[in-house]
């Protein structure tokens, strides 16, 4: 088998993430921070180590400023529900995933005033356009890193210069980044960053959270409202990070693959990984040019994109492709819109979609090279040898 299909979800994860929550699970799987004996301490400390993991990818002050959620679309749903109110104004991009299209769609529902920037037709989008949508209402802007149909990179450290220097604040969605490209929080000017843990960061599903920076800690209000382990004689929800923000028992299992996910990405390091997938994705584009694909999506340059590749063969339709790239190739990948409709009517991929290679660590060149045999045969031969 192989897999394709890295941006909805890292497969195989190392084995170093399957150790860690076994060992956990074994030694010390109970709630975490709770109750006062050895188990319950042990568990606690296994989060926290989980904190300092993450603060210590994205180069954030504070461990207690990581809030864990259990994906990026609770981490936005708690930013964005989070900060604004009707009578405010947000500005985003055409390239959004739903998990920010969606909360913003039901918050302009109920007054907040929303500017959608339209992208180029590759995916990017110009600062200056950002600049010039931002009205005396504007509290936010709100960026992927990475799109999740074609791997197109935003210029984030621009926008998060532009941010600061109109007192907005910026949130940035790096499901897809997280663990694939480097992210320094305070270099970037982002304020809030979401973050899933099932993909890059190659650890479990259910684990993700959201990086609150200092500009951001005292005006963002929580979702959730419950049981911390702290402050319990008082009815009032703690004001302290990260409880402020967290309620509820902890996926602490998940967040010790977590933090053993990162561990392994340190270990490899953050730039030989890049490499590696960016020489895969090379491979990748360079070989579909002799494939009679209609059209291979996202900029050309892959410095300026993650190891995501979308495209449509002639001849068939993506979700047909898909099927047949796994039934007679054993190649898995996903194909349609990716949660993402704004950005395929962007690349003008609406609304069949495409079909998505999206490329991960464990993937190597002979992978590749297989599947780019495999469409050859399957443009060769059309959908009539299915039948
Ligand atoms: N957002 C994920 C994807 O692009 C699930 O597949």
């Amino acid at each position: 088998m192989i897999y394709f299909d890295n941006a909805a979800g890292s497969w195989p994860k190392p084995e170093v993430v399957l150790a860690a929550m076994e060992r956990f699970l074994r030694e010390c799987g109970v709630g975490p921070g709770r109750s006062g004996h050895s188990l319950s301490i042990g568990a606690g400390r296994s989060v926290y180590g989980a904190r300092e993991s993450v603060a210590r990818l994205f180069l954030l002050d504070d461990p207690l400023a990581v809030v864990f959620t259990k994906n990026a679309t609770e981490a936005l749903n708690l930013a964005l529900y989070g900060l604004l109110e009707p009578g405010d104004h947000v500005i985003t991009s055409a390239m959004e995933h739903n998990a920010v299209l969606r909360p913003l769609r039901f918050l302009e529902e109920g007054g907040v005033g929303v500017a959608r920037l339209p992208c180029a037709g590759d995916g990017t989008i110009d600062p200056d356009d950002v600049r010039r949508a931002i009205t005396d209402k504007t509290k936010l802007v709100v960026l992927n890193h990475a799109s999740n149909v074609v791997g197109t990179l935003l210029p984030v450290a621009e926008v998060g210069r532009l941010a600061a220097e109109r007192d907005l604040l910026f949130c940035v969605d790096a499901a897809q980044s997280a663990g694939a490209v480097p992210i320094e929080m305070k270099e970037m000017g982002i304020d809030l960053l979401a973050f899933t843990g099932h993909k890059a960061l190659l650890g479990p599903q259910g684990t993700g959270g959201l990086c609150v920076g200092e500009r951001a800690r005292s005006r963002l209000r929580p979702l959730l409202r419950g049981g911390t382990g702290s402050s319990s004689e008082s009815d009032n929800h703690p004001e302290f990070l990260p409880d402020c923000f967290e309620a509820g028992t902890l996926n602490a299992v998940g967040l010790s693959g977590l933090a053993a996910g990162i561990g392994f990405i340190r270990e490899m390091g953050l730039s030989a990984i890049r490499e590696h997938e960016s020489d895969l994705t090379a491979r990748l584009i360079d070989g579909l040019q002799d494939i009679p694909v209609t059209g291979i999506l996202g900029p050309a340059d892959v410095r300026r994109r993650t190891s995501i590749v979308s495209f449509n063969l002639d001849g068939w339709s993506c979700s047909e492709l898909a099927q047949a790239l796994e039934d007679r190739f054993g190649i898995c990948c996903r194909a349609g819109l990716h949660c993402a409709p704004l950005a395929h009517r962007t690349l003008g991929t609406f609304p069949e979609g495409a079909v998505r290679f999206s490329l991960g660590i464990f993937n190597t060149q002979s992978e590749v090279s297989t599947a780019l045999d495999a469409l050859r045969d399957l443009a060769t031969q059309g959908r009539g040898a299915m039948s």
